[in-house]
């Protein structure tokens, strides 16, 4: 399906406001989106939450449906968690690690994630081994295919970081973790609503993502994604009385799907909106976001580029909508401050939370403007006058 941009504006009424180009920050719901939030809130106003949830069945389970269109995968495979980070812990912290094993990951690795591998590494002797990027910014293959040996347990691997507008080769990691027969842990944050995710090509046991970034879902949700076929390689770090059933005083067994590792508790008005977001996305078709998402990208990139004083920082053929840059003699706070009173949306990636990446390459903290399909080439147009006027 092609994209309508001016309905799909007309979805967001944020468009009409302000140029939102911090979508890898949180990007604009769709008014379904937040509708369907409001709407079961209010049901749990008058109704009470859990005769509200009840009446909600359908629309409840339309998350794992969806997410199971969106990922190709099975609706038993998924499961709602409340943000990334705690999806990528609940599967890493399920991995029966002993001393010595080894985790392989990138030098884009998202902070959170590198910092539960070192606390993983306090607590139990694994050792954790970087692989560097390449010339191009993205996971060198000869490095990471060297580096395999029977002591690697994870691979853990982010796919589009949130300091880069590279896209990592996901799929090729897949084929290696695949050949060794390596668990492979993909952090598709960043990637999951503006890259076109199947998770049999990419040769994925484990997906994680969070519902506010390019999924367009509310904040305080997440997912994720467990094979099937990998689940008795994992065993849940915590338990409660959804994730398992007690069978008898001194007894319990898992749940037999990837739900294993919800909590019963959850923001059920969320997880609803995030299933309409999927929906949307869908109907919109990945293929064609992806598209239109990329070429925005390229724009920006290049606009960006021409401006004098401006450095753009990633370059190379697999490029996504996150676009990283600075300008000479601005510091990257104040270059964001200053489009922001100009009605502008953008970010910071910092060093301190970037400590392998940005540092290697030799960056500060550095400014980031991340565009989705509902942003324009106008926009673009606006957005590099605004920088080049800093
Ligand atoms: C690549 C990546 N992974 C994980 C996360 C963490 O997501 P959450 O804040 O939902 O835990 C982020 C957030 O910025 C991210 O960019």
């Amino acid at each position: 399906m092609s994209i309508d941009i001016r309905t799909l504006r007309d979805d967001t009424p944020a468009c009409a406001e302000l140029i939102h180009f911090n979508n890898a920050g949180a990007a604009l719901a769709p008014r379904s989106v937040t509708d369907a939030i409001l709407t079961h809130l209010a049901d749990e106003q008058r109704l009470g939450g859990y005769e509200a949830a009840s009446r909600a069945e359908a629309r409840i389970n339309n998350f794992y449906d969806a997410f199971a269109k969106l990922l190709a995968c099975e609706a038993s495979e998924i499961a709602y968690a409340e943000n990334a980070t705690h999806a990528w812990n609940s599967l890493f912290n399920a991995i029966p690690f002993t001393a010595g094993d080894i985790v392989l990951t990138g030098q884009s690795e998202y902070a959170s994630n590198f910092l539960a591998l070192l606390h993983m590494a306090k607590r139990q002797g694994i050792e954790i081994q970087v692989i560097p990027n390449d010339s191009a910014g993205v996971i060198d293959l000869e490095r990471l295919e060297a580096a395999i040996n029977p002591r690697v347990k994870l691979i853990a691997l982010t796919h589009t970081p949130s300091q880069s507008g590279v896209i990592h080769p996901a799929a090729r990691v897949g084929f290696m973790a695949r050949a060794h027969n390596i668990l492979y842990l993909l952090d598709a944050c960043q990637s999951a609503g503006q890259i076109d995710l199947n998770v049999n090509e990419l040769g994925c046991d484990m997906l994680t993502g969070t519902g506010r970034k390019y999924l367009r879902g509310p904040r305080g949700t997440g997912f994720l994604y467990m094979r099937r076929s990998s689940m008795a390689k994992l065993e849940p770090a915590w338990i409660d009385l959804h994730s398992a059933n007690w069978s008898s005083a001194n007894t319990y067994e898992f749940r037999d799907d990837a739900r294993r590792f919800e909590n019963w508790e959850c923001f059920v008005a969320g997880k609803i909106g995030l299933g309409v977001a999927i929906d949307y996305a869908l109907q919109i078709g990945m293929p064609a976001i992806e598209t239109r998402v990329g070429e925005l990208g390229a724009t920006l990139r290049e606009t960006l580029g021409a401006i004098a004083g401006v450095q753009v920082h990633e370059h190379g053929k697999q490029l996504s909508g996150i676009v990283t840059f600075s300008k000479q003699g601005v510091s990257a706070a104040t270059l964001q401050e200053g489009l922001r009173a100009k009605g502008i949306n953008s970010s910071v990636a910092r060093l301190a939370s970037n400590q392998l990446d940005l540092a290697k390459r030799g960056l500060g903290d550095i400014n980031r403007a991340s565009v989705h399909y509902y942003n324009t080439d106008e926009e673009i147009a606006r957005f590099c006058q605004m920088v080049a006027q800093f």
